[in-house]
């Protein structure tokens, strides 16, 4: 390389650089007075990935509830899926969670059969202390969401929370996500943060 374009580049860089690290102080600083916690359900890894990963972003907690009956790859379609289109509940691990500590709620949940997971909707019932808490909503999906996203809105509405966004992230077959369905989500939470 000559030398002149070796300056370029190296200027070019120290600006990148310096951006970038401007960007990721701001938004620490703005989010450093956002206390975020994400809960959600995730039987097959996707809604955690997603989670794990915006709570790293934006220095979030993490309770991933469980469902006690645990699904083999079978019995999530055969007794998961109808009891999700019934709107069951299910026995979730842990059965309360206090959100009195937090200002932002984000609550995750898989689609099973166009609608959240018995142990989301058991979610919505573990929760305490949750009325006036900002909530995102977010599910993942195999690209079919169908009433899941309206039907987590309205129950956190019905608990008295604002609800700010709502997110469905789709994954392909083979685990693939869409990455700009993650980018809005986070830009979202970065938004909030900074407003
Ligand atoms: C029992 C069952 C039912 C499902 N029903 C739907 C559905 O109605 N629509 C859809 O798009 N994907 C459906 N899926 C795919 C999941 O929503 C998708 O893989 C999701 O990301 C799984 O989240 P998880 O890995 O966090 O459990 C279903 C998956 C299972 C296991």
């Amino acid at each position: 390389m000559s030398e002149p374009n070796f300056v370029k580049t190296c200027l070019s860089l120290k600006i990148n650089n310096s951006i970038f690290f401007t960007l990721f102080i701001t938004n620490k600083i703005a989010y450093g007075s956002m206390r975020t916690i994400c809960i959600y359900h995730s039987e097959t890894g996707h809604t955690h990935a997603v989670m794990e990963e915006l709570a790293k972003s934006v220095g979030a907690e993490l309770i991933r509830v469980k469902d006690r009956s645990g699904y083999g790859k079978a019995t999530m379609y055969l007794i998961g899926a109808p009891k999700a289109h019934m709107g069951a509940l299910a026995d979730i691990d842990p059965d309360t969670i206090d959100v009195a500590g937090y200002d932002l709620i984000i609550i995750g949940t898989p689609v099973w059969a166009f609608r959240p997971t018995p142990a989301a909707n058991s979610i919505m019932k573990a929760i305490q202390n949750s009325t006036g808490k900002k909530v995102i909503i977010v599910c993942t999906s195999g690209g079919s969401p169908g009433e899941t996203l309206p039907i987590m809105s309205e129950r956190a509405a019905a608990l008295g929370m604002d609800v700010i966004s709502r997110h469905h992230i789709s994954f392909t077959m083979r685990g693939v996500r869409d990455e700009e369905e993650i980018t809005a989500l986070k830009r979202a939470v970065w938004d909030l943060a900074r407003s």
